[in-house]
């Protein structure tokens, strides 16, 4: 097998937090969240744990409910950051807050919401070691998912922000207290489906070979 690279670094480098361009009158059929899910969980897992759970929502009235969680967590946060942000210069980041917090102002509209969950959940007392592994045997997968569906035409951002109210979201979608909620992606249909590389720092500053 040869991959293309063109096709695969673009792919790479261009799958963006999609915000502005979600296409939101535009329905997601079940297959293709599916297909993505079977491409996500080929991601490794510490001790090939897999003890990853997806929660898939597409009920209306259950988005409308997660979407207002998402704005209690909100409080105005994003646009502070936002404002923060473009006084210290810092272009990129205030562009990025200020989509944030507009998000939490249409989140129900979008189609379709996954939330990733892992079984178990570690404490404050445990390693760093035990979070690594834990944590690290969800992002991988999920990031997985994301460019899944960058690759059929559809975008998400990855969320966290709705983990504050870890807890109504359980109770709204009866997930055990063993279940730990770690994300929430917005899935939908991009609007257009070119999209640039973000500005990055050289990776030479902040690469260091054979030693810090
Ligand atoms: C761990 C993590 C948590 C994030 N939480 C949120 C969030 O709560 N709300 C949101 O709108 N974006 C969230 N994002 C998306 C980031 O803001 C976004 O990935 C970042 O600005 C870079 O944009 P880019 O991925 O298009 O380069 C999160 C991203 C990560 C990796």
């Amino acid at each position: 097998m040869k991959f293309d690279l063109d096709m695969t670094d673009e792919l790479l480098a261009t799958t963006r937090a999609v915000r502005k361009r979600l296409d939101l009158a535009r329905d997601v059929p079940k297959s293709v969240i599916d297909e993505c899910l079977e491409l996500a969980i080929q991601a490794p897992t510490g001790g090939n744990s897999q003890s990853w759970r997806w929660i898939v929502i597409d009920d209306k009235e259950k988005r409308a409910a997660i979407a207002d969680i998402y704005r209690q967590c909100e409080q105005g946060r994003f646009s502070g950051a936002a404002a923060q942000a473009r006084e210290a210069g810092d272009h990129q980041t205030a562009r990025v807050y200020s989509g944030a917090g507009e998000l939490a102002s249409y989140l129900q509209d979008v189609p379709v919401m996954l939330i990733p969950c892992l079984q178990g959940r570690p404490d404050g007392n445990d390693s760093s070691a035990r979070w690594a592994s834990v944590m690290g045997s969800i992002f991988p997968a999920i990031w997985s998912f994301q460019l899944a569906l960058r690759a059929r035409g559809l975008g998400s951002v990855l969320t966290t922000l709705h983990l504050y109210k870890e807890q109504a979201v359980a109770e709204l979608l009866g997930i055990p207290d063993d279940v730990m909620q770690v994300a929430l992606l917005p899935v939908a249909y991009t609007v257009g489906t070119d999209f640039k590389r973000a500005k990055r720092d050289p990776v030479a500053t902040i690469t260091h070979w054979n030693g810090w």
